[in-house]
């Protein structure tokens, strides 16, 4: 590739969004992309990806740096001149108008001056792109009435229509999913034809598969570029996350025989008014984790909310610590050292229109040292904010000055968490804890579990997440359509068994 002219590059890209990040979301990229290769673009979620792509391709205009098409500088103002300099991209969620077929999406999408094509010319040359890229659809069915792979197929020859030099992929994860080794084949033949391939992912095995070469961003920066022969996993792994292993989750202790929470035929409906959660008994002791397996909406949501106090119980009792919380107004039962985790966030997590530092101290705001008399102590909460700011790694803009309502949903999770745990709580409610976090903060998230069980805390889980499940649990349940169908020691029971129980509710096979 030295001495070949890159169709396009970019050179110190950078990207900030006006008024909601102190930060660069793209912060000095460098990227070329040569004619005949397949560039993979590797990074977690929230690094900066999907928003380089959409600046190479036009959609987004960049704060600073410059965009090179064949040595030439250009700058792109819409993603039409994108596409006319031969930059097509396929976004990740799907753009195609449903009830209309691809051809006459491809007619709607073309500028005024060139409705002088018609249909059937469109289908011509669409039927030429079928053989030369062996992409096929049906050229008569509407969108909407194709599979979901064979609507990404649709989409890549939308832009494929309009004959680009460069085709992004941003993360296709249908035809991924469904057909992984015939796409990754149509894509080196796509290559070999002199196409450059910008492939999107967030998974190493598909960027080691598919391409060339690699560029790996990590939270807006630049962390490499290498070639695919000469790289490994071990590599990529650390130019995605630092210098960083994932923790062993080892357990010391075994959990005691104290129980600190009981439920007893526990029933309660649901916000119409059906009956959500059937007859459900359990309890957990000290220092054990007990995981709630199950798909989102069999009831888990009904559960932690009646124990939490946020919804009435119709049947049946919560005690905690041998005391009776059935029915408990919720400062009851935080006072009773009840941490939650929920799983509306920002309905309910915290107060979107507080600033960040406040959200941080909520639930201890009118007390020493955070409040004295009526006062806020403003210099404890900020100190205390920010010592947790920084553990967990959350992204800020201003404790102060910044409503929480502008913060990502990893972040606010990032503040629940540590706002939930610092103070060592004797029973914590999860309900899908790492949800929309990264690898590294969900294994992250996971060691601090694991350190609150060995100091004693009990825990209930909610994770629709068998992995998670599984690394955490001592125990493992499954709610079903409101029951809880079993509850059985980790030890005793495999990832398959559960699924199985999670989506048929039984432990034998249906009879048809
Ligand atoms: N329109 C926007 N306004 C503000 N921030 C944005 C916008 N689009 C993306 N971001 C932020 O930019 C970062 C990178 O996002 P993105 O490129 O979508 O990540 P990736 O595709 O790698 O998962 C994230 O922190 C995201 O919240
Ligand atoms: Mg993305």
């Amino acid at each position: 590739m030295s001495g070949q002219i890159p169709i396009v590059e970019g050179r110190g890209i950078c990207k900030g969004f006006a008024g909601v990040w102190t930060h660069l979301v793209l912060d000095h990229i460098d990227i070329t992309l040569f004619p005949g290769e397949i560039h993979a673009l590797l990074g977690e979620n929230g690094a900066g990806k999907t928003v380089l792509a959409n600046i190479l391709s036009g959609f987004y205009t960049l704060t600073e740096g410059q965009i090179f098409v064949e040595g030439k500088p250009v700058v792109f103002k819409s993603p039409r001149d994108g596409l006319r300099h031969g930059i097509g991209m396929v976004h990740q969620e799907l753009a195609l108008v449903g009830p209309f077929t691809l051809a006459e999406n491809i007619a709607i999408g073309l500028p005024s001056l060139d409705l002088k094509w018609p249909i059937p010319e469109i289908e011509e040359r669409l039927r030429a792109l079928f053989e030369k890229f062996k992409l096929r659809v049906d050229l008569k069915a509407k969108i909407e009435d194709l599979s979901a792979g064979e609507q990404q197929k649709a989409e890549i020859l939308k832009v494929l229509f309009h004959q680009p030099r460069v085709l992004i992929l941003d993360e296709p994860t249908s035809l991924i999913s469904q057909e992984t080794q015939q796409f990754f084949k149509i894509l080196r033949e796509m290559a070999d034809s002199g196409l450059s391939i910008l492939f999107i992912t967030h998974k190493i095995e598909e960027a080691l598969a598919v391409s060339d070469r690699i560029t790996v961003l990590r939270l807006g920066k630049h962390m490499g570029t290498v070639k695919t022969t000469q790289t490994n996993e071990a590599e990529l792994i650390s130019l995605m996350f630092g210098e960083y292993t994932p923790p062993q989750l080892e357990r010391k202790k075994t959990p005691s025989k104290e129980v600190v929470l009981e439920v007893q035929n526990l029933s309660a409906l649901n916000s119409k008014g059906e009956v959500a959660l059937k007859d459900v008994s359990f309890a957990i002791r000290k220092g054990e984790i007990l995981g709630i397996a199950g798909i989102a909406g069999n009831g888990q949501s009904e559960l932690v909310e009646v124990i939490t106090g946020l919804r009435k119980a119709i049947k049946g009792k919560v005690i905690i610590n041998n005391q009776d919380y059935t029915n408990a107004h919720p400062r009851k039962i935080i006072e009773a050292g009840v941490a939650h985790i929920p799983e509306k966030r920002r309905e309910i997590g915290v107060v979107e229109q507080m600033p960040v530092a406040e959200n941080v101290v909520l639930k201890d705001i009118g007390e020493a040292p955070f409040s004295k008399g009526s006062f806020l102590r403003i210099g404890a909460i900020t100190k205390h904010a920010k010592k947790i700011v920084r553990k967990f790694d959350a992204l800020v803009p201003d404790l102060w000055h910044s409503q929480t309502r502008i913060l990502s949903g990893g972040n606010i999770q990032r503040l629940l968490l540590a706002r939930e745990t610092w103070k060592k709580p004797t029973l914590l409610v999860a309900a899908y804890p790492t949800h929309g976090l990264d690898a590294k903060a969900i294994s992250r998230t996971w060691r601090l579990f694991m350190d609150l069980r060995e100091e004693g805390v009990a825990i209930l889980l909610v994770s629709e997440d068998l992995d998670e499940i599984f690394s955490l649990s001592d125990r493992i349940g499954v709610m079903f359509e409101g029951r809880l169908i079993t509850v059985i020691d980790r030890e005793e029971t495999d990832k398959n068994t559960i699924a199985f129980l999670m989506t048929s509710g039984s432990f034998q096979k249906k009879q048809k």
